[in-house]
């Protein structure tokens, strides 16, 4: 196994450490291409294997190749594929909701955590860092922990979610507050981990990418092996999208899907650098200072893009972005229907609606989208939404009443009188 720049082509021993090829570039984990067949996994599903049972490891031929007593696993994947007719009639198209909130620590994050952690095990690592906006820090840290290794997350101050931030601090990390936002945050982690010889677990590192391919292979998996016209995710470090577009060339190399689905990358209208790059042709990129209420997703330098850039050239893909009232908006959409995410994982409902109104997704294509994080992985943003007035007529708020028979009786008349019309 060995690592490969996808500026220059240089190549790395897999078995070592490096962030980045001395050109600059990131580096990819260059995976063999061999055929193989649908039987290989779909017998997997449903062993009680310590490493295969993981949604993850299942497709271990499309994984680096890792001793078995390295790998860390919890296990992640085996997500809900949802699909639900209100949300597609919204949407315009016919859409399925692969939820990745449905893992260990309630993000997608952990699909790529298992390959980092194992590695950086392997690699014996003394100790592993991340910048994030809550959700990388919150897998890292109990990944950390599972592992037995010390871990240091740097997150910015102020800018991530009370649940995240929680969450994160009762892994048992050591936690640096930047006072300044996620990318200062993410190049002061990067200075350290080169400074400090520090295990890196960012989307930067190419085996975190290798675990989210996963997340591809195991939802044409359940469409039937089916691969759908549209995979459609939002945008913030890049990192998914980077690891989707590596995932789709290898599952048509292999022969497991026949036909390229074309990738939408969705980001926030006030954190959508991507989105600029790509509407004038790729010709400039320029960082941005971020801001939107998806907090997980505001990001204004995108440590992935130029992987992202050639996602897009490569599979036809388009970008576009949506407002922050858009996002809640479908996201209570998504919640309202049972199904419930967080805001930034609402981007891609959002998107996929204003792609069909564009006429890019036209009615009739098959439109996957990643729910990339776990309804109560934001809970100041419902109440925001529901209890504050954000969400205006659609906001649902309690109905407060002392413990008096007539009260309630009045309260559930109206109740009952709405039911029925
Ligand atoms: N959705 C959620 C819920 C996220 O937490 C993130 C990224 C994204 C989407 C964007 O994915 O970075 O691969 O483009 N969260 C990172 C973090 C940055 O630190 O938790 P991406």
């Amino acid at each position: 196994m060995e690592l490969r720049c996808i500026e220059c082509g240089t190549t790395y021993p897999g078995h070592g450490v490096v962030n980045r090829c001395t050109c600059g570039g990131l580096l990819d984990v260059a995976i063999a291409p061999v055929p193989l067949q649908h039987d290989l996994f779909d017998q997997r599903r449903g062993t009680s294997d310590r490493i295969l049972r993981s949604g993850v490891w299942r497709y271990r031929e499309l994984m680096p190749p890792f001793p078995d007593s390295a790998i860390i696993t919890k296990p992640e994947g085996n997500t809900n594929l949802y699909r639900d007719q209100r949300l597609s009639d919204w949407g315009g198209v016919d859409i399925w909701f692969k939820h990745e909130g449905e893992n260990p620590t309630g993000s997608f994050k952990d699909r790529g955590m298992t390959a980092g952690i194992s590695h950086a095990r392997w690699t014996g690592a003394a100790l592993v860092a991340c910048a994030s906006t809550g959700n990388t820090s919150a897998s890292v840290a109990a990944y950390a922990a599972t592992a037995g290794l010390p871990a240091v997350v740097f997150i910015p101050e102020g800018k991530i979610s009370v649940a995240k931030l929680g969450q994160t601090i009762a892994y048992g990390p050591h936690i640096i507050q930047v006072r300044g936002d996620f990318d200062a945050a993410m190049r002061m982690v990067s200075a350290a981990s080169e400074r400090f010889g520090i295990y890196l677990l960012n989307s930067l590192n190419p085996f975190r990418l290798e675990g989210q391919k996963a997340i591809f292979f195991e939802s044409v998996q359940e469409l039937g092996w089916q691969a759908p016209d549209w995979v459609v995710v939002p945008g913030g470090n890049l990192g998914n999208t980077a690891a989707l577009g590596k995932a789709i060339k290898e599952a048509l190399a292999a022969g497991l899907i026949n036909a390229m689905p074309r990738v939408a990358v969705v980001q926030a209208e006030g954190a959508a650098p991507l989105y600029h790059a790509w509407r004038n042709g790729f010709r400039a990129y320029t960082p941005v200072r971020a801001a939107t209420v998806a907090s997980a997703i505001q990001i204004g330098d995108p440590v992935n893009y130029t992987k992202a850039r050639n996602v897009l050239r490569e599979t036809e893909g388009v970008v576009t972005t949506v407002s922050d009232s858009e996002i809640l908006a479908s996201k209570a959409l998504i919640d309202r229907v049972g199904i419930g995410c967080e805001p930034a994982s609402a981007a891609g409902l959002a998107g996929i609606r204003r792609l069909v109104a564009e006429g890019v997704i036209t009615p009739g294509e098959r439109v996957l989208t990643y729910l990339t994080g776990h309804m109560l992985k934001d809970t100041d943003a419902i109440v925001a939404w529901h209890l504050q007035g954000g969400g205006g007529d659609a906001a649902k708020t309690p109905i407060v009443i002392d413990e008096a028979p007539d009260a309630l009786a009045r309260v559930l008349t109206d109740i009952l009188e709405h039911a029925a019309l």
